[in-house]
């Protein structure tokens, strides 16, 4: 059966509107071909897909088929690997399993569920910051702020107090080192690395301090005899239960990179859009209002409507919109025969909004969520944090974090757009508001 999809032309033709914007580009293929369509040109040889069924298919049944996209290009590391190192999110069949298996007691929901108090805490923080601004008048920009809170939870979790300074030092190097693989990856001429400019510089800078603070803090550790009870205490604590191996340091510095990288954009992201959106809808900022200011943070469980707030901010706009895996073998799609090599892009952004699968798609309602409302969609309907084996590790860990900061900022503060809404959305792995969000910040 021949896929639909536009020919080798018309994909060329279509290649300026997809550059100006990758989702748009992806809507328009999806009004016009449909949930699943072929796109082969150049080398390029891509199914796009904006199912369920194909998530399922994918991302669930297809693990021995569908593999992560190669972080290596011509023998050497690539995209996020250059920063992360090989680390949980840039491997996966047996590299990855071992991992996985290592480090998912670290992200146990109980575990999790104890780091609520350090949340709060960040929070009373982001709160006294977002006090000072209210006071004065100039606007801010929300998404820096939703970065700087997230970014500060990620290093108490991860070093505790006493390596506050190392965790601070991680976080900033982290960001400068993925910036400077995002600008990579979107430039036209990817210049060799031994190639020196000042951007490769700052990059290898900051892989010096990631060096130097992780390797540091873990020497520190050892020599005192205690892990600690935080995340790097955890990880250096870590074994495979079914062959006693344990994490190398490498390793451990690599899966440090990783939970920083992973684990605070996406959550700022969210919140951002979060707050984007409750901007524009102030019946629905009204029904938080009424449950923020009766429940305590502490309280997550109390605060249903905030994660539903939260849950379809996820919805409406997913940080991470698009995942994709490549064929290690001839597979079939659908009623499509698909070749070794080919790579499946699902399009989260699509699936999030399909009307089969979701009642007016198009709006911001939390609604959505409510109780009792997921018994009756497709399963992978909805994939904020993937699906299958990869599915994010730390979800429980962003939906406790999401639900808090979302109420602690709901109960005090107010926010105004400082410019006109909506300004549109940047794609690099991460979606979020083009520009950031500028708010002036007022008292509840
Ligand atoms: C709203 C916030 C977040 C979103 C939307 C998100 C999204 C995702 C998605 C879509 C994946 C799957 C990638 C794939 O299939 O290849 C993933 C994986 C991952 N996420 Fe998250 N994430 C979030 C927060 C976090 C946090 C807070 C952490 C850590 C504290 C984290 C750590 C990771 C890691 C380590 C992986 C790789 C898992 C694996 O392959 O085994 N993420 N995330």
């Amino acid at each position: 059966m021949t896929a639909p999809g536009p020919g080798s032309v018309a994909a060329v033709l279509g290649l300026p509107r997809f550059f100006n914007d990758q989702l748009a580009g992806f809507r328009y293929g999806w009004e016009t071909y449909g949930d699943l369509y072929h796109v082969q040109f150049a080398g390029w040889d891509l199914w796009i897909c904006s199912s369920p069924d194909q998530v399922k298919e994918v991302l669930v049944d297809g693990r021995d088929q569908w593999r992560r996209i190669e972080e290596n290009r011509w023998g050497r590391p690539f995209g996020l690997r250059l920063a992360l190192g090989e680390g949980l999110l840039t491997t996966d069949g047996p590299a990855w399993q071992w991992r996985r298996r290592v480090m998912n007691p670290a992200f146990h929901r109980e575990l999790v569920n104890d780091m609520a108090a350090t949340m709060v805490g960040a929070g009373k923080e982001m709160s006294q910051r977002l006090g000072e601004a209210a006071t004065r008048s100039r606007p801010i920009d929300l998404l820096t702020e939703m970065k700087r809170v997230t970014q500060d939870i990620i290093s108490r979790t991860m070093f505790s107090a006493d390596l506050e300074h190392e965790g601070g030092r991680v976080g900033s190097a982290v960001d400068e080192a993925l910036d400077y693989v995002a600008r990579r990856s979107r430039s036209i001429v990817e210049l060799p690395l031994t190639v020196p400019s000042p951007a490769k510089r700052r990059f290898d800078a900051a892989m010096r301090d990631i060096d130097q603070a992780v390797y540091h803090s873990i020497a520190l550790r050892r020599e005192s005899g205690e892990a600690g009870d935080d995340l790097l205490g955890l990880l250096l604590q870590a074994t495979d239960e079914e062959t006693g191996r344990e994490l190398s340091d490498d390793q451990i510095r690599n899966e440090v990179a990783t939970v920083y990288g992973a684990g605070h954009e996406t959550t700022a992201n969210a919140l951002t859009w979060a707050w984007h959106e409750l901007m524009q809808t102030p019946e629905i900022l009204a029904r938080l209002h009424e449950e923020v200011d009766r429940i305590d943070p502490m309280d997550v469980g109390g605060l249903q409507y905030t994660r539903m707030v939260f849950d379809e901010a996820l919805r409406f706009r997913p940080p991470v919109p698009v995942n994709g895996r490549v064929t290690t073998k001839p597979a079939r799609l659908g009623p499509h025969q698909v070749a070794k090599g080919a790579t499946a892009l699902l399009i989260v952004t699509n699936i999030h909004r399909h009307p089969d699968h979701w009642e007016q798609p198009e709006v911001f309602d939390p609604d959505h969520f409510m109780p009792g409302a997921r018994a009756g969609r497709h399963r992978y309907a909805y994939l904020p944090f993937g699906a299958g084996p990869h599915m994010c590790i730390g979800s429980n860990f962003a939906l406790l974090e999401g639900v808090i900061l979302l109420a602690m900022a709901a109960r005090e503060f107010t926010f105004q757009p400082a410019t006109e809404l909506p300004r549109g959305q940047a794609t690099a792995v991460t979606m979020k508001p083009k520009g950031g969000l500028p708010v002036k910040v007022g008292r509840r």
